[in-house]
């Protein structure tokens, strides 16, 4: 078993490069499959969770070729199957893409559960609603999935809640549909957008992304070829400029996109951190303690859920008593007893976590209870008096490139070692 060991204190400054969105690539990886031909990904993030999809695509037939770290072949042309059952797809949570992929591709797909981050019930009513809508037939069976249409057939849909994850599945599956399809009360998203301009590049004609509506015009045939870049990750982006503020530090944040940084960027500027936007770079820096916010997580363009936890370190460090509402996930609010054996002062009720701010934490063991509590911990044990342990840490590799060494790049003093 790994660990990551942080000896705390110093603050962390200098520059540090965004690799590509995790929650973009594992939605454009399957979307590969409604291409029938090679398509060349760069800036795709090196993480476990990226590297279970590669072996998933090659399971149904895709030929992956690894060009460098972060570039990637994949040609889909000899896939024959539809039926995804492994163990791998069951171990995360974007496996039910293929759902959308696969159905995009040949209008059948049997694909198994996803698992993921437990983040209390995570439903996907909404993607069958969407697909059900569209003339597909949807079976829950125990442990699996099947869809299947005689052709996918373009429709109006309306979402009862915002769910990146149903967007994005919906999209992929009306992609060659008969006619056009509208969605409604869509997720507006970074990744949204980049997933709809990579099928646009393979040639759909998708047209609003990043807005509430998105409509999807059926095309007969995609490109076999096509290259295209994934965008820098809002979520590391958003986690370096936190571990920046906090720490007393001065960061640059390189490769970067400010604009889908503002929700954050402003809370920091109340708090007190200086945030500059630099074209495709961020710096930002403190000089002193932060001073307390209200935050509530909210769909694009509000604050995110995803980022919650590593600002849930800058409110229990901060002065006064600030508070964070979850209103995506039931349970978020994990780490928030890690922290408290760190020395912090948090009491959660429900949806809401109210924190005392305190003046230091100290170094403890800690296990990261989700991919995001994971990256929390690690800013925490950076800004800790001694040494903090962090177990667990495979939930932070689904989502984070190369982290510890990005973590030592910019002073922080972080070991993965094996217990
Ligand atoms: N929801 C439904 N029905 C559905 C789908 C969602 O009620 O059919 C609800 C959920 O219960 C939740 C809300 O809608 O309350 C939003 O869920 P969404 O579908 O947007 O989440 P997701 O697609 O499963 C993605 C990210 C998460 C991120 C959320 C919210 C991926 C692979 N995952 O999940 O990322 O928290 O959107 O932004 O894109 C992470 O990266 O750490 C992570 C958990």
């Amino acid at each position: 078993m790994e660990k990551l060991v942080v000896k705390g204190g110093t603050p962390l400054i200098g520059e540090v490069e965004i690799s590509g969105a995790k929650n973009s690539a594992v939605a454009i990886i399957p979307a590969t499959l409604i291409v029938t031909g090679e398509v060349l990904l760069r800036n795709v993030p090196e993480i476990s969770d990226i590297k279970k999809y590669y072996e998933v695509l090659e399971e149904l037939g895709a030929k992956i070729e690894r060009i460098d770290k972060n570039t990637v072949r994949i040609n889909t042309e000899n896939i024959t199957k539809h039926i995804a059952l492994s163990e791998n797809v069951k171990k995360f949570r974007a496996s039910y893409y293929l759902i959308g992929a696969l159905l995009g591709r040949g209008n059948e797909a049997i694909v198994g559960m996803p698992g993921g981050c437990n983040l209390g019930a995570r439903p996907i009513d909404q993607h069958i609603k969407g697909f059900e809508a569209l003339g597909v037939d949807v079976k829950v069976e125990e442990g699996y999935i099947s869809a299947k249409a005689e052709k996918v057939k373009g429709e109006h849909i309306f979402f009862d809640v915002v769910s990146v994850g149903a967007t994005i599945n919906v999209m992929l599956s009306a992609v060659m549909c008969d006619g056009v399809t509208i969605l409604e009360n869509c997720a507006k998203e970074p990744h949204i957008v980049d997933v709809a301009n990579f099928l646009n590049t393979v040639g759909a004609d998708i047209k609003g992304a990043g807005t509430d509506t998105i409509k999807i015009t059926g095309v007969k045939k995609l490109k076999t070829q096509a290259e295209y870049t994934i965008v820098p990750d809002q979520i590391e982006t958003g986690t370096f400029m936190i571990a920046a503020a906090v720490t007393k530090g001065d960061l640059v944040i390189k490769n970067c996109i400010p604009k889908h940084m503002e929700s954050l960027t402003a809370k920091l500027r109340e708090m007190g951190a200086i945030v500059k936007e630099l074209g495709d770079k961020i710096e930002v820096k403190a000089d002193k303690r932060l001073n307390k916010v209200h935050i509530k997580t909210m769909p694009y363009p509000g604050f995110p859920t995803d980022l919650q936890s590593q600002m849930g370190v800058a409110i229990a460090m901060a002065k006064g008593n600030g508070s964070i509402t979850e209103s995506i996930w039931d349970s978020r609010f994990a780490y928030t007893e890690q922290l408290n054996k760190m020395g912090a002062k948090i009491q959660v009720a429900g949806k809401r976590a109210i924190f005392s701010g305190v003046e230091k934490l100290k170094g403890a063991k800690v296990y990261a209870t989700d991919l995001r509590a994971g990256a929390s911990l690690i800013i925490a044990g950076c800004l800790a008096e001694g040494t903090t342990e962090i177990y667990n840490i495979e939930h932070i590799d689904r989502g984070y490139e190369n982290i510890e060494e990005k973590f030592r790049k910019i002073g922080a003093d972080i070991e993965r070692e094996e217990e």
